[in-house]
């Protein structure tokens, strides 16, 4: 779709306010060219003529066009405003709007800082063109086409003298804007490394204080930094070069007037009036002259940021919500993998899964890790797509569920958790936000939150940071498995979800879990042999595939992988018994 076609489709809903933003910017460069003229019969109905009689209405008129000009220009400017502001609203919420509706894979390949740049200085780009660009090059033909005109009314031999000279100012300043866009390409890339350079110091400020790493922080820094005043003192050199033979230009055409006007009003082919009208007016012609170039390269500008704005709205989710809409679909809990296969692009991480999970039943993933647990879990979520073979829940294909229908009955506590610059109240109740205040306690107690919440002063209404900021990381865990029994989900999963907790307070939620009189199919992972024992079936993962399965005494029996991990964590359990004793 071509970026005009594309803008246009935005700019429609406020053709009218824009439009008549346009029109009282047309009325407005036109009068500006009125002033001279005024200024013209100033000299020669007036000082010419030495008769006062027409002072009065001509300075009158000048003061009354004066203010009628200011008052349009407002008024234009605040139409062209309105208008450019309500489009880019409207793009950026689209735009917002479609990047929530992005699956996984996309957010792998892009990265937040592009999405970020897209967001803000591409957006303005665009808005430039509306609020300015198109304004200005509105503003530089009507002046160009008028003052031509007038121009070629008072004299045309000496109109032509004048217009000779424009190809030369329109081919300086179109070399200057050429050169002068990508250095100033160089220094916006440059101003968002330096951005991110500092962004990732604050949000990384924990790790380069553990490596006492500030000074290796600062010279990073300083390289960015010393770049960037290298390209900004590259454009000022470019303007130092190309200044002066603009300037040359401008003092070339009034020297011309002065030449050429001079020799016509000594044959009196014109007056001294209309010699003052044509300086008027050659100043204003010369302006559009002067502005081609910008406005080709803020043009461009336009052209690339709207491409990569598409780019960011139109990128097709690979994963297709083609399903029906289940709201009522009751869900037993029955999870089946049927040949699955998957790969990360090219990396092979699930070689051909096949298991089934019965309603109701706890089962429990181990194994080394990257042998691929949490892909699985990506995987039933519909995160990821599969390659090849099947995912069934209740013998549905999970392709043909709705995606929200699916995310709702199939709840996860991520292994990598993420909690919101919220209260922590806010944060349980993320996924079902109208929440009784007693449903969030209920589940903060079963996730063994409660306790740690209420020592807060604030309770569960304490702020918590960005990203969790001022909480323990089993506290964090606890608040994210809380936000995650908070829906009440039939499925289940828990992704590591206590690695972090003692064996104590595991144990705990463990019971208290099973204790709810809800039956569901639960999915654990996790590194903890002791948090296994119970579960239904066991699968022991290795590379991709499962390499072992049953329960905890079959899989003991089997003397197998299993078998050398619960040795070995019974092992360090005993040598730090024996340890105990020691001490
Ligand atoms: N988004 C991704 N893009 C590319 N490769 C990935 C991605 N996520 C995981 N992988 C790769 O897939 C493999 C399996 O990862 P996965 O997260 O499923 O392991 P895991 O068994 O959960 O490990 P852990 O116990 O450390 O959590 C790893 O080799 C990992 O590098
Ligand atoms: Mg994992």
């Amino acid at each position: 779709m071509s970026n005009i076609k594309w803008l246009w489709g935005y700019l429609k809903k406020y053709k009218w306010l824009y439009g008549a933003g346009l029109l009282l910017l047309a009325i407005f460069s036109v009068l500006s060219l009125y002033v001279p003229q005024i200024l013209g019969r100033l000299v020669d109905d007036v000082i010419m003529a030495e008769n006062t009689d027409l002072l009065k209405p001509l300075l009158l008129s000048l003061i009354a066009a004066t203010l009628f000009r200011t008052s349009l220009s407002y008024m234009h400017s605040y139409l062209q405003e309105k208008a450019s502001q309500n489009v880019i609203h409207d793009i950026r919420t689209n735009t917002y709007e479609r990047l929530n509706k992005q699956d996984f894979p996309f957010f792998d390949k892009n990265r937040t800082g592009d999405i970020m740049a897209r967001m803000t200085g591409d957006m303005d780009a665009v808005r430039h063109l509306l609020a300015h660009v198109i304004p200005q090059l509105l503003k530089g033909i009507v002046t160009l086409i008028f003052a031509i005109w007038m121009m070629l009314e008072i004299n045309v031999v000496f109109a032509l003298c004048i217009f000779a000279l424009s190809p030369v100012t329109c081919l300086i300043t179109g070399k200057f804007a050429k050169v002068i866009l990508p250095t100033l390409q160089e220094s916006r890339h440059q101003f968002s490394r330096l951005n991110t350079a500092v962004q990732e110091n604050v949000s990384g400020h924990r790790v380069v204080k553990a490596f006492a790493n500030e000074d290796f922080e600062i010279h990073k820094f300083d390289k960015e930094n010393e770049a960037f005043k290298e390209k900004n003192l590259n454009i000022s050199k470019m303007w130092e070069k190309y200044l002066p033979p603009l300037d040359f230009m401008v003092n070339l055409v009034f020297f011309v007037i002065l030449l050429v006007g001079g020799y016509f009003v000594s044959k009196a082919s014109i007056t001294v009036g209309e010699l003052v009208i044509f300086q008027g007016l050659a100043h204003r012609f010369n302006m559009p002259m002067r502005m081609i170039g910008w406005l080709t390269s803020d043009f461009q500008r336009f052209n690339a940021s709207s491409s990569k704005i598409q780019e960011l709205m139109y990128a097709e989710p690979k994963i297709k919500n083609v399903g029906i809409r289940l709201n009522d679909l009751d869900i037993k809990g029955k999870v089946e993998f049927k040949d699955v296969s998957f790969a990360y692009r090219q990396n092979v991480v699930l070689d051909n899964l096949n298991f089934v999970i019965e309603p109701g039943q706890t089962a429990a993933f181990i194994g080394a890790t990257g042998s691929g647990k949490s892909t699985i879990m990506n995987l039933i979520l519909r995160f990821y797509e599969t390659d090849e073979g099947l995912i069934l829940i209740d013998r549905i294909n999970i392709k043909n569920i709705d995606l929200k229908t699916l995310r709702d009955k199939v709840s996860i506590a991520m292994q990598d958790i993420f909690l919101f610059t919220d209260t922590i109240k806010g944060n349980i109740s993320y996924g079902v936000p109208d929440a009784s205040f007693d449903d969030i306690v209920k589940v903060a107690q079963i996730a063994e939150a409660d306790e740690f919440i209420q020592e807060f002063p604030e309770g569960y209404d304490t702020i918590i940071g960005e990203r969790g900021v001022g909480l323990s990381g089993g506290q964090r865990q606890r608040i994210a498995l809380a936000r995650t029994l908070l829906k009440d989900p039939d499925i289940l999963i828990l992704d590591d979800t206590t690695s972090s907790l003692d064996i104590e307070t595991e144990f705990k939620i463990q019971k208290a879990l099973q204790k709810l009189n809800r039956k569901r199919t639960t999915l654990l992972i996790t590194h903890r042999i002791s948090s296994v024992m119970k579960a239904d079936q066991i699968f022991v993962m290795d590379r991709g595939r499962i390499v072992e399965r049953g329960t905890h005494n079959d899989l003991l029996k089997k003397k197998g992988l299993y078998y050398d991990v619960y040795m070995n964590q019974m092992g360090d359990f005993n040598q730090s018994s024996d340890t105990k004793e020691v001490i």
